[in-house]
């Protein structure tokens, strides 16, 4: 129990009124304190709900197994609830404000029986600057807690912050798993059911109800819920970008600096990109942020972005010293994995780590795990590490600068395995924006209800993270486009790692080689680096992407490959695109079926 350091009444008022409704064993206000993370910590090892890993190996790192039905964010138990449908368009899914709301009430009436309460105030961007943003979130599951620490800025110096009447975002959220007197959990993960899970947003009102599942973005209220399908909304009407994007710091050989972001679906490389370490001789890649940017106009007409989040809440599989050693090492201490393998001797351990399990593992579902006999993985493909961002050996010193950094160039990109080349640039803004726009990808396990390996589309990386009409965040973009000077304004790339041969090998080596392509981005912003104009694009030469040292790798053939403009595929592809289109009626902006009749057109000319 304890008392809350605050004179804000609406705060207040709105903990007293759910903690009435939820009927917790009583309300502890986070103070942010490293005693406090502790404390959660042990909670959960006591609940059999968390593993203390190996100190000497794993310094100050746990392990949490979750339940086999919240291993994701749930997209179809994910809504929007505007007061209209039609705000919140035909790509999120909609139930009336006032019938979700009462529908909820029942769920929250007495969910938190049994558990405490925990009021979270916490800051999304460094604490005072004048793009980041206050939420408050109420839990009963101290897994969130810990993991808000690390992902936000927590505690006593937000409520500081927010003094008497400080605007703030109300976040609820429980497990949805109430406990009856002398129940414990027992060392089972609490949540509800799938079809009682529901995580909810009311855009007018600025609040998110979240219900059933302790995971990720569906209880970390601060990600996904809040800095992208609420700030999304507020960026509309105030005329600044919330994307689903990461952030980078490129140095050139001669120091000249460039800032970067790149907007690509889940699981689709944002994190590696952030944390890249170049193969090319002479260039550095910092990070500023790895999955959320905000960016507002600066003085000088330019975009600034921050990156409103504190920590990592990375992919695990696949991550290894070859692939992402910067991430290796930002989970070496101070980590919290979930859903990982557990080795005999308490360290983690998951698919692709870089090499063999040693021996015998407790898999993600608590199981013994024999790699000669196993025939499932033993980290379940979307497990995940929560590590601090000032724990990155690549961090940039200025990533909490309160001004945010001036953004050179945004990149978007997904899965394709064909069609789609390694990287082409848009003409213009407005060309930029439609190529945001139709971004299709390969799903990933990172939703728990959709088919992998099936291309949808999936615009600007944000079709599960906006909050309102997506043909009116079309516009709010093209929008945005007509606020400053064009030369102010970023430069717009599409990029595709994920290119296969005829025998499904990636014909692109990727992870640092894509520094190669990073730097022909670089040389664009800067007026050099050689394009030649096609139907689609700007495309680079064979010889702008500097192939030196993997010739071998990437030969002539394949870098052709890469850097051609496939006329059948992109007919097709156009085909697919009208469908896209056509679900936005009227909201589609008519610049961007200019700009796709325009590609139909160039098309037919080659
Ligand atoms: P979220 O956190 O879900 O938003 O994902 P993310 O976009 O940050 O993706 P992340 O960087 O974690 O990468 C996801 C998966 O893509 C991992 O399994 C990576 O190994 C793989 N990946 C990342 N970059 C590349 C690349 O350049 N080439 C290939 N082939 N795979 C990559
Ligand atoms: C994503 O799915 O894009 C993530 C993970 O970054 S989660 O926080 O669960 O949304
Ligand atoms: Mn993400």
């Amino acid at each position: 129990m304890s008392t809350p350091n605050t004179t804000h009444k609406r705060l207040i008022e709105w903990v007293n009124g759910w903690r009435q409704l939820c009927q917790p064993n009583g309300v502890y206000w986070c103070n942010g304190s490293s005693q406090e993370y502790q404390n959660m910590l042990d909670t959960a090892v006591k609940e059999g709900l968390a593993i203390k890993l190996n100190e000497k190996k794993r310094p100050n790192c746990y392990l949490f197994r979750s339940d086999p039905s919240d291993v994701a964010r749930v997209e179809n138990r994910t809504f929007i609830a505007s007061e209209r449908q039609e705000d919140a368009g035909p790509t999120n899914n909609w139930i009336d404000p006032k019938e979700l709301k009462a529908t909820m009430t029942e769920l929250y009436r007495g969910c938190m029986r049994g558990r405490m309460m925990y009021v979270i105030p916490f800051s999304m961007g460094p604490i005072g600057s004048p793009i980041a943003k206050i939420g408050v979130e109420i839990t009963d599951s101290p897994y969130v807690v810990a993991n808000m620490h690390i992902m936000t800025r927590v505690g006593t110096k937000v409520l500081e912050a927010l003094g008497d009447d400080g605007e703030f975002v109300p976040a609820m959220h429980s497990v949805g798993k109430p406990l009856a007197p002398g129940e414990s959990d027992n060392g089972l993960w609490p949540c509800a059911p799938l079809d009682k899970k529901y995580i909810s947003h009311f855009p007018e009102t600025r609040e998110i109800w979240s219900y059933g599942s302790g995971y990720g973005g569906n209880a970390l209220l601060g990600k996904k819920c809040l800095a992208l399908r609420i700030a999304s909304v507020q960026a509309r009407d105030e005329g600044w970008l919330a994307e689903h994007m990461l952030i980078l710091k490129l140095t050139n050989p001669q120091g000249k600096v460039k800032y970067i972001t790149g907007a690509f679906p889940s699981a689709c490389g944002k994190t590696n990109l952030a944390m890249l370490i170049p193969t090319i001789p002479g260039w550095k890649v910092e990070t500023i942020g790895d999955d959320i940017a905000w960016m507002k106009f600066g003085k000088d007409g330019r975009l600034y972005a921050i990156n409103p989040e504190y920590g990592f809440f990375g992919v695990a599989p696949y991550t290894s010293m070859e692939s992402n050693p910067n991430a290796m090492r930002s989970v070496e201490k101070d980590t919290i994995f979930t859903n990982v393998g557990l080795t005999e001797d308490k360290d983690i351990w998951w698919e692709g780590i870089g090499y063999a399990a040693p021996g015998k593992l407790i898999d993600w579902k608590g199981r013994e795990w024999d790699p000669k006999t196993a025939t499932e993985p033993a980290a379940h493909p979307n497990s995940r590490f929560t590590a601090k961002a000032s724990n990155c050996p690549a961090i940039a010193p200025e990533w909490e600068n309160p001004a945010g950094v001036p953004i050179s160039a945004f990149l978007f990109g997904g899965r394709r395995p064909s069609t789609v080349p390694l990287v082409h640039q848009s003409f213009n803004w407005n060309h930029g924006v439609f190529i945001g726009s139709i971004v299709g990808s390969e799903v990933t396990a990172a939703a728990l209800d959709l088919k992998t390996g099936t291309v949808r589309r999936d615009p600007f990386a944000m079709l599960p993270f906006c909050g309102y009409h997506m043909g009116d965040y079309f516009a709010h973009w093209i929008k945005i486009g007509r606020k400053t000077n064009p030369e102010n304004l970023p430069k717009i790339f599409y990029v595709n790692w994920f290119r296969k041969n005829a025998e499904g090998k990636w014909l692109w080596p990727g992870y640092g080689e894509n520094s190669r392509v990073l730097k022909w981005v670089f040389e664009r912003c800067d007026g050099t680096g050689k394009a030649v104009e096609t139907p689609i694009g700007y495309m680079p030469t064979v010889d702008a992407i500097d192939r030196s040292g993997i010739e071998n790798i990437v030969s002539d053939a394949d870098i052709k490959e890469l850097l051609t403009v496939d006329k059948q595929g992109w007919l097709k592809e156009i085909e697919l695109i009208k469908e896209h289109y056509a679900k936005f009626g009227n909201h589609l902006p008519a610049e961007l079926s200019a700009e796709l009749a325009e590609l139909g057109k160039r098309l037919s000319k080659i």
